[in-house]
């Protein structure tokens, strides 16, 4: 972002933290949607702290309420409707300011009914103008009118803004805004607009900043990862080439020789555009885990094309096999849509077969959710309700039964551990994950979070497994 732009939103964050100064005011945060919301909220939050807010969990006891919200499926629009109407009581206690953000606000007609239903609601703002928000946070208190920015052009990349991060192990590191690939079912690139890169060195200077803080693991963000740069070498715009990164796998090598930083991970990645260069910086970073997140939707090469997909059953399972050829101790996980328009029963005993070959080490499973604006929503042959959920409790069922085989697996073996902290459940445990992202829970102490540690795996229960430290 131009360094005007940001100064301008500091200058904002200042006036805002003057009138606050004193007040003790606090914020409350609702983050829906993937890890990308959650990176953004992270910097609203590093905002809102800079301007004088404390984070609190009780929404009743909030001065600022911010809802940052996802529109990939339906349900989330009932929520924040919910929602709405608490946080409405809220204001008319303590007089708090009510600001909605994020990926449903560039959905059509949304801010209209926000606007007819909610008027209460001090700030609507977009995707595109995360980073306006100290200026519309200050016009709101200032000129007590209701704020609306939400832009339909692509935003530029931001740069610079505050950021207030939710672990201290872990961070997410967003490469790329937007996506291109219009998958027929998908609302994201219609609320995030166009792929567009993060600069190389931005992301490496991040990197070293998080590193130097005590980071160890990173998970790289986009809609699409592994087409980072892609449109830029396209058009021919010249970012200042930083130690030779000039595709996705060339960030994942010069990542990995960052010192500091344990683990690196990434989502999503594409099939259609996991080239071989991504795969062999996969197999050669020791830092790279073997876990790669590769989603499928469909295995039939039917629905995956009326899904726009640009790949077949066949060219997936070819790719599954070229990676566990190349990459030693490869594990995969995925997402799959159950009951897309004109999916018959074939299609799905297809995506069935799928998962039984790959064997998936997890499996994100969505029922079809109908998106307005998007191809998929004009379809014909819609798949009735009752179908599509008798076939996602199949899927489920079966993703259930390879998961309890896999865990088995893994007792006895001996995994490195990275330490996250006590267990959520029962402060005198300790939990961490393998490389395969699986959660491990064992009888630890403090000094060794943030660790990478050999644990022997012991037990298996669905979702976790139990485990303790390997001496010596
Ligand atoms: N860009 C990523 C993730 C996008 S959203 C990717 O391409 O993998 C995360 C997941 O939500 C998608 O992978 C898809 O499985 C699911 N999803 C997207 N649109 C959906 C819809 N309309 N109904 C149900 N699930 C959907
Ligand atoms: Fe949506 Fe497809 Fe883009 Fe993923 S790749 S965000 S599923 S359009
Ligand atoms: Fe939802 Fe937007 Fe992410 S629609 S899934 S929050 S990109």
């Amino acid at each position: 972002m131009k360094k005007i732009e940001i100064n301008r939103q500091l200058e904002y964050i200042e006036r805002v933290r003057q009138i606050n100064e004193g007040k003790n005011y606090t914020y409350y945060i609702l983050t829906m949607g993937c890890q990308l919301n959650e990176n953004d909220s992270e910097k609203l939050c590093g905002m809102a702290e800079k301007m004088g807010y404390s984070k609190i969990s009780d929404m009743n006891k909030a001065d600022l309420i911010i809802f940052n919200t996802c529109c990939i499926r339906e349900n989330a629009e009932d929520r924040l409707f919910g929602k709405l109407g608490e946080a409405k009581k809220v204001k008319e206690n303590r007089n708090s300011i009510i600001a909605i953000g994020g990926c449903m606000m560039q959905e059509k007609n949304m801010i209209q009914k926000i606007h007819e239903s909610y008027p209460f609601v001090d700030v609507i703002f977009g995707t595109h103008t995360l980073h306006n928000f100290p200026e519309d946070l200050y016009m709101a208190i200032n000129t007590n009118k209701k704020l609306e920015d939400v832009l339909d052009i692509d935003g530029e990349v931001i740069e610079g803004l505050p950021i207030k991060r939710e672990d201290k192990i872990k961070a997410s590191v967003t490469i790329m805004n937007g996506c291109n690939n219009f998958c027929s079912y998908c609302i994201v690139p219609y609320v995030r607009g166009r792929e567009r890169s993060r600069e190389p060195k931005d992301i490496i200077y991040e990197i070293q900043d998080l590193a130097k803080q005590g980071y160890k693991e990173i998970t790289l963000l986009g809609q699409n990862v592994n087409s980072y740069l892609r449109v830029e070498n396209e058009k021919g715009i010249d970012y200042e080439r930083y130690n030779g990164i000039n595709s996705f796998a060339t960030l994942l090598r010069v990542v990995n020789e960052i010192d500091g930083i344990e683990r690196i991970r990434f989502i999503s990645p594409h099939p259609k555009d996991f080239t071989d260069d991504v795969i062999e910086a996969i197999r050669d970073c020791d830092k790279v885990c073997k876990l790669v997140h590769l989603p499928l939707q469909s295995g039939s090469t039917d629905v995956l094309k009326s899904m726009n997909r640009r790949y077949t059953k066949d060219q997936y399972l070819n790719l599954v096999d070229k990676m566990k050829k190349n990459i030693p101790n490869l594990t995969l996980s995925t997402d799959i849509i159950v009951g897309f328009a004109g999916e018959t029963d074939k299609d799905f005993e297809d995506t069935l077969d799928v998962v039984r070959k790959v064997n998936f080490e997890q499996v994100y499973m969505f029922i079809y959710s109908r998106r307005n604006g998007t191809p998929g929503d004009k379809m014909e042959n819609q798949v009735p309700d009752k179908i599509k959920h008798e076939r996602f409790d199949r899927l489920k069922a079966l993703v259930e039964e390879q998961i309890e085989v896999k865990n088995k697996e893994y007792i006895g073996t001996i995994q490195k551990v990275l330490v996250e902290g006590t267990s959520k459940n029962n402060e005198k445990l300790y939990t961490g994950r393998t490389d395969s992202n699986k959660v491990v829970i064992f009888e630890g102490n403090e000094e060794l979070i943030g660790k990478v540690i050999d644990i022997k795996i012991i037990s298996e229960h669905m979702w976790y497994l139990k485990g303790a430290i390997v001496n010596g």
